[in-house]
């Protein structure tokens, strides 16, 4: 959570910066702020949205300086307001800093530099960090670089930070713990951020900071990378990035979520290149005949995840089960982590994330590591933490996901899991040889499946306008669509703020049902095959109690056509593909209520993109 952008070079920072600052807004967006040197140091910060921002900087003088600092924040300590914003000056006004995560020891810190003549204008732990480095820097007299590394030794807590120094304005120091940090290299000039998307119009070189690493970048010395407990230089890895700009732009649509659901047939195209190439040739994810004898003794394999990667966790465990008949756990990570699971080295843990960043995954990925179990991770942005913690894995190339509420990414991730399963389960010998063939010719036309889907998007629309007064919704499947169900309210309660429901279908006559009356919406997922005929039963069981039925069907059946209120079709296909079908039209019809609500869809209230705090 938070974005931090930085520049220094010779071009006009502050149109780096405020472009910066849009990209990563998606990190939070309660308040944001700017520093600029120009040989005065000047800040501006404000509650609310960078769009809030920009208007402070009405007046050209005000945008000068080459050197700067930006951040837009997702509130942790303090409420969102222009004094809790960054950055944040040291006491003596000579030191600025932006910081994304948690000092978890800043009241202790913050008491001792009390004791010490400092006082803190802000609720921040950001602010009693840069006087901490302050009074290092003025006591050991040593120089910023120096005072950041003691400071951080001292640190309890997660931070990416970028520290100026008003003595020294053509350097800007940079430190990575937990929460991510991006440099870009430029000709003569560096750029800062929480992600590439401030910098990938101008420079495709990129080094991302582990771990304890810091950075000291210097418009005279260049770039200098230590470790930061052991004091020691390292040679810095230069990555080629191979994103472009068009991603993170919007590309005519109203709202990057509506652009990510429409980009879906290309990015399952993207999920699936060089994996399934051909229905006729043999699936090929590289990490997976790697570690195909790990997976083949494992006792057990364990999915890790939160939120929208939770559910397709769960969907993991029912494609894993039925194709490789090994016993499968979900767990949120954020329980995993806390409890005192029984892990072992013979079990296997698949860790899903889109950021790669989420803080729970990550301590359960720690935790689990230690206890000697094979992490095998799936991730969509590359590079990412969870990327590198993890013993081997897979990206799912989704593309960058701006929206908050995660829609590709998502589309992407059970995809991809529905691969591996197939995969594996045909070198396990566990699925029987036509079934594969059958899934595997269908998997590969997914991408056209998906682009039919998207055509009922007007129909959807339709049906949206008849709900956006609805306080309540209840969303049911069974078997692949329960995952999907819960998904489906996932969305709706994020960005509409309507309280949203999840349930196995079946499991409505044990308690929900109590709720349906002419005035609960009830999205049911009813295609053919599997259990059809058991869903039209509930279906029935609502009609009888006069709720107003959304069914997600296959093509051409007459049957719930007549019983439902409104009915959507998906292409007839194979069961373990229709659940990746049926989430689609719950995307459109969670984006059209929000939409039609006037609510911010792509940055729902209270939200951040990364959530990169416990
Ligand atoms: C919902 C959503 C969140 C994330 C969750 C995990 O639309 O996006 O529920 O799925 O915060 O994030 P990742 O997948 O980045 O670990």
């Amino acid at each position: 959570m938070c974005g931090i952008v930085g520049y220094l070079g010779n071009k006009k920072a502050y149109n780096i910066l405020i472009n910066g600052l849009r990209r990563l807004e998606y990190r939070g967006y309660d308040s944001s702020g700017i520093m600029l040197y120009n040989g005065e140091l000047s800040v501006k910060k404000t509650k609310g949205k960078v769009s809030d921002l920009e208007v402070l900087y009405k007046n050209e003088n005000d945008k000068r300086g080459n050197i700067g600092l930006g951040h837009t924040r997702w509130a942790t300590h303090g409420p969102p307001n222009k004094i809790n914003s960054h950055p944040h000056l040291s006491n003596s006004g000579e030191l600025c800093i932006i910081h994304n995560g948690i000092i978890e020891n800043y009241d202790a810190l913050r008491t001792v530099l009390k004791r010490k003549g400092y006082d803190f204008k802000s609720d921040t732990d950001s602010e009693v960090l840069v006087n901490f480095i302050e009074e290092i820097k003025k006591s050991k007299k040593v120089k910023l670089g120096k005072a950041v590394r003691l400071a951080l030794k001292e640190v309890v807590g997660a931070y990416a930070i970028a520290v100026f120094d008003k003595s020294n304005p053509s350097e800007i120091v940079t430190a990575k713990l937990g929460s991510p940090l991006a440099i870009g290299i430029g000709e003569s000039e560096y750029y800062i951020g929480s992600d590439p998307s401030p910098f990938l119009e101008f420079t495709k070189k990129c080094i991302y900071l582990n771990d304890y690493e810091m950075a000291i970048i210097s418009l005279k010395k260049g770039l200098i990378l230590r470790e930061i407990t052991k004091d020691t230089i390292l040679d810095p890895f230069i990555e080629n990035l191979k994103h472009n700009i068009e991603e993170v732009e919007k590309g005519g649509y109203k709202h990057f979520m509506l652009k990510e659901i429409y980009e879906q047939p290309q990015s399952v195209t993207d999920t699936f290149r060089g994996r399934l190439i051909s229905p006729s040739l043999p699936i090929k994810i590289s990490s997976i005949e790697k570690s195909f004898e790990k997976f083949k003794s494992a006792n057990r394999i364990i999915f890790i995840s939160c939120g929208t990667s939770w559910h397709a966790s769960l969907l993991g465990e029912y494609f894993f089960e039925e194709l490789l008949r090994k016993p499968v756990e979900v767990e949120y990570a954020s329980e995993f982590r806390y409890r005192n699971p029984v892990i072992n080295e013979n079990d296997i843990i698949i860790p899903i994330s889109q950021s790669g960043e989420t803080a729970d995954t990550l301590a359960a990925i720690k935790m689990a590591k230690k206890r000697g179990a094979f992490l095998y991770g799936i991730c969509n942005v590359v590079g990412s933490s969870i990327a590198r913690e993890t013993d081997t894995g897979v990206y799912t190339h989704a593309g960058s996901e701006i929206g908050v509420a995660s829609t590709k990414a998502f589309t992407c991730q059970i995809s991809l899991i529905l691969l591996m399963a197939l995969d594996l389960g045909k070198r396990m010998n566990t699925i029987d040889e036509n079934r594969y063939q059958r899934i595997i010719k269908e998997l590969s036309k997914l991408p056209e499946l998906i682009e039919r889907v998207l055509s009922i998007g007007e129909k959807t629309e339709r049906i949206a306008k008849k709900f956006i007064k609805s306080p309540n919704f209840l969303y049911l499947g069974r078997g692949y669509h329960f995952p999907i169900a819960l998904e489906g309210a996932l969305k709706l309660k994020e960005i509409s703020y309507i309280h949203a429901e999840g349930y196995p279908a079946a499991e409505m006559k044990h308690g929900p049902i109590a709720l349906i009356d002419k005035n609960m919406p009830v999205v049911v997922i009813a295609t053919k095959k599997g259990n059809y005929q058991k869903v039209v039963s509930n279906i029935m069981e609502i009609k009888a109690r006069e709720g107003e039925i959304i069914a997600i069907v296959s093509e051409g059946d007459k049957e719930i056509e007549s019983i439902a209120n409104h009915f959507i079709e998906i292409p007839e296909c194979d069961e373990l593909i229709a659940p990746i079908l049926a989430n689609i039209p719950l995307q459109l019809l969670s984006y059209h209520i929000a939409e039609k609500k006037d609510c911010n869809v792509d940055q729902p209230r209270n939200l951040a993109k990364s959530v990169t705090v416990e």
